[in-house]
């Protein structure tokens, strides 16, 4: 079997140095985001973000292994109530953000007070309503193989739970949610979590999306403009203050190619983007037309129709009336043919965007 066209179009690997733990300061090993939900002998609530937590199977089934520093409100609250609720979140920059300013450390009690997550009771436990996946755990065996650094805590997982629509996913068999990763940290404080993924909302047929980076305004401009320069960029557009537009290569560019315009705005902290994709300007406004066109001869052949019968004519210009709806069906329905057409276009737009902003 030859693997010629797999090697070709690899790129180069080059042999990085395996320093200190090294799935988390020398490579991207992806990692859970876990906000650790635990209380204390007087049932002050704690919430920490931890990602070292490893399926244990060795110690038998529904078995984890979490890591933690000695000294951290989570594994002391684990010690004394033997408790702890894991909640998986989504993958959103907002609540990412947050998680990573409560993984400094804190005395027990202020972590609440900075908290801006959601409680909610579940089964005795007190979870993130945030989550979209909780594991609701018990202590296993404390300081498993203990070291001077770190708490190895050996957890059960009592109980899954799921928000009700992924519970539904995992039935019928298809669909996932878009859980964080964490992909390690360099130097003291640079964690690499999951890149802001844009989401799709809106009317079907012009998809607008919206979510913030931790950059200011002219920094994600500078991105943008940067990424469309690079010699590997494969789409085409420009960058203004506060807008963008990105296209499709005009030499690729189909009828029913789509568009993507961005509006950038800053809240003095991060940046929002606002993104449009839809078709380009002229095609819609033709659609446009045509809708037009088709309601206005609709309502027409309704006066004349109307008139028809006044006079005890045969009202057939009523006819226009199913005539236009089945224009209109007609039109609608080439639109989301033209769209599902150019749907490959679409996510080689979102990409663009995703990787414009995590270089
Ligand atoms: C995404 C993320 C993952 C983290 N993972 C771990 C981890 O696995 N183990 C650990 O000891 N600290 C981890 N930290 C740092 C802890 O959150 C930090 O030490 C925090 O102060 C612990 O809080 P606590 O004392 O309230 O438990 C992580 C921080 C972030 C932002």
């Amino acid at each position: 079997m030859s693997s010629a066209s797999i090697t070709d179009t690899t790129g180069h690997f080059v042999r990085t140095p395996r320093v200190g733990t090294f799935y988390e300061s020398a490579a991207f090993f992806p990692m859970p985001v876990i906000v650790i939900v635990t209380c204390d002998a007087e049932g002050q609530h704690n919430v920490a973000p931890y990602s070292l937590c490893f399926p244990q199977p060795e110690a038998g089934d529904g078995m984890l292994m979490l890591i933690s520093k000695r000294d951290s409100n989570t594994a002391r609250n684990i010690s004394a109530t033997g408790k702890a609720a894991l909640c998986f979140l989504p993958e959103d920059a907002t609540l990412l953000d947050h998680c990573v300013e409560l993984g400094r450390p804190a005395p027990p009690g202020e972590k609440m007070v900075r908290s801006k997550f959601t409680l909610q009771e579940v089964e005795g436990f007190s979870v993130i309503a945030e989550a979209e996946q909780v594991f609701l755990c018990s202590l296993e065996q404390f300081d498993v193989q203990a070291d001077g650094k770190e708490r190895r805590i050996l957890l059960h997982v009592d109980e899954v739970m799921l928000q009700e629509r992924w519970a539904r996913a995992l039935k019928r068999g298809w669909g996932a949610p878009r859980l964080a990763v964490e992909f390690g940290f360099r130097g003291q404080s640079a964690r690499w979590l999951s890149r802001p993924r844009v989401h799709f909302g809106g009317p079907a047929l012009r998809p607008t999306f919206e979510f913030s980076v931790n950059m200011s305004a002219a920094e994600v401009q500078e991105s943008l403009q940067r990424a469309l320069e690079s010699q590997t960029a494969d789409v085409e557009g420009f960058v203004r203050t506060g807008r963008a537009q990105i296209n499709i290569p005009r030499a690729e560019a189909t009828f029913w190619s789509p568009e993507l315009a961005i509006t950038i705005e800053d809240d003095g902290r991060r940046a929002k983007l606002h993104g449009r994709v839809g078709p380009h300007p002229q095609v819609w406004t033709l659609l446009m037309l045509l809708h037009l066109a088709t309601a206005i001869i609709g309502g027409f052949g309704v006066f004349w129709g109307l008139s028809q019968w006044m006079v005890d004519q045969t009202p057939w210009a009523m006819l226009s009336i199913p005539g236009a709806l089945i224009i209109h069906g007609l039109l609608l329905g080439a639109a989301f043919v033209g769209q599902g057409l150019g749907v490959e276009h679409v996510f080689r737009l979102r990409d663009f965007v995703d990787e414009a902003l995590t270089h």
